[in-house]
């Protein structure tokens, strides 16, 4: 005890609900600080195929509790980013599986985020140049889609409305891409629900103004998000899937009447479905760095959601211990932390101070600003 300096750092107490570890439906966390979602835009040309560098990364990371991956999107028209990864190809699952194998090793858990853009793409992204598809024929307001590294990021443009017996087969391409996702060796995987992409675009009244049963009412608004959820956990089993919304987000140009209606039915739905957790963007998102939580509702789905609540959006470690020794929280996931500290979980631990973000690597690129982050006994070496 006596040469263990970090026992003395009055902190430690107080972060000590972060390093207790956590029973995720079938999966043991090591402890509660874990890696969300982030798109790097540096999957293998041509063919978006995860490789070695990606493993990489990965593995630099398997101290988290969990990693989510970033998105892979299940079909050509899910795309919406230059670079990123597909989970619909077999080489793309093949490259997937060097990613997962690199995290086990590490004694990690990864799991796979399931991703379709909808009308946040661009023709040049699509195949034959098509338009983007979404559930109503509305161009996102501020919506921007990563085209190139030469291009950089450009406006979205008005997407087409998917014709009703279109979303049944967009259902089926879920299902698949789960079913790729277990063959690359995943430990489970996570829906994208949140941020504007497709499916929240059917969720906000906003974005969805149809009038067959996928839109209208809140109960067809979330048809769509459950038939997705339901055909992955067929796959999967409940233990191995989440979702990740973002009830009060408004980037991508996303709007909601009233949100705290429509996340109250959808949360309702989502513990009938015994579904794994739920992440919750509580933030604001990129737009603003400043945490904005609208407590009432969130308050309100840490209630009407009875398993794991993961919270995602800006939270330092003392506020994340904080949240979970609450009962708001059961786990805390972060993004930026862990692009500049592959350690993050060693620092936090240890009180250590944070590598700076380079927002410039953020997208595109190769090593610099992606594997190149020191953790802290290189950055001592
Ligand atoms: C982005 O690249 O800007 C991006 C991607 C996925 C998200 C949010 C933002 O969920």
């Amino acid at each position: 005890m006596k040469n263990d300096l970090s026992s003395l750092n009055p902190t430690n107490a107080e972060l000590a609900p972060l390093f207790e570890p956590y029973k995720l439906g079938d999966i043991t966390l090591r402890n509660r600080l874990l890696m969300s979602p982030l798109t790097r835009s540096r999957a293998q040309q041509p063919g978006d195929i995860p490789f070695e560098l990606n493993a990489l990364y990965y593995q630099q990371r398997a101290s988290a509790g969990l990693i989510i991956s970033e998105g892979a999107y299940i079909s050509p028209f899910g795309k919406g980013y230059a670079y990123t990864p597909g989970i619909h190809t077999e080489a793309q699952v093949e490259g997937w599986k060097k990613v997962t194998q690199a995290v086990h090793q590490a004694g990690g858990n990864i799991q796979l985020q399931l991703w379709h853009v909808g009308r946040i793409s661009h023709p040049s992204l699509l195949p034959n140049g098509a338009a983007p598809i979404a559930p109503s024929a509305l161009q996102a307001e501020g919506g921007t889609s990563f085209i190139s590294m030469e291009e950089g990021r450009v406006p979205t443009p008005t997407p087409r409305s998917l014709e009703s017996h279109e979303i049944p087969l967009i259902v089926e391409e879920f299902r698949q891409a789960a079913k790729n996702a277990k063959i690359a060796g995943f430990d489970g995987v996570q829906i994208h629900g949140a941020n504007g992409y497709l499916i929240n675009q059917f969720l906000a009244s906003g974005s969805n103004q149809r009038t067959d049963a996928y839109g209208g009412s809140v109960q067809n608004r979330i048809r769509f998000p459950l038939q997705v959820l339901e055909a992955v956990i067929d796959v999967w089993g409940k233990n191995r899937v989440g979702i990740r919304i973002s009830p009060t987000g408004t980037y991508n140009g996303i709007t909601d009447d009233d949100p705290y209606t429509t996340y109250k039915a959808f949360a309702k739905e989502l513990t009938q479905l015994d579904l794994s957790y739920l992440e919750v963007v509580e933030s604001l998102f990129l737009n603003n760095n400043t945490p904005h939580r609208e407590e009432a509702l969130l308050g309100m789905l840490r209630e009407t959601f009875t398993s794991t609540y993961i919270a995602n959006g800006g939270y330092t470690a003392i506020e994340a211990s904080n949240r979970i020794k609450s009962g708001h929280a059961d786990l805390i996931s972060f993004g930026r932390p862990f692009i500049s500290n592959p350690d993050f979980v060693q620092r936090v631990r240890s009180n250590a101070s944070l590598n700076e973000l380079d927002m410039n690597t953020l997208y595109g690129g190769d090593a610099k600003g992606y594997t190149d982050y020191p953790a802290l006994e290189q950055a001592f070496a």
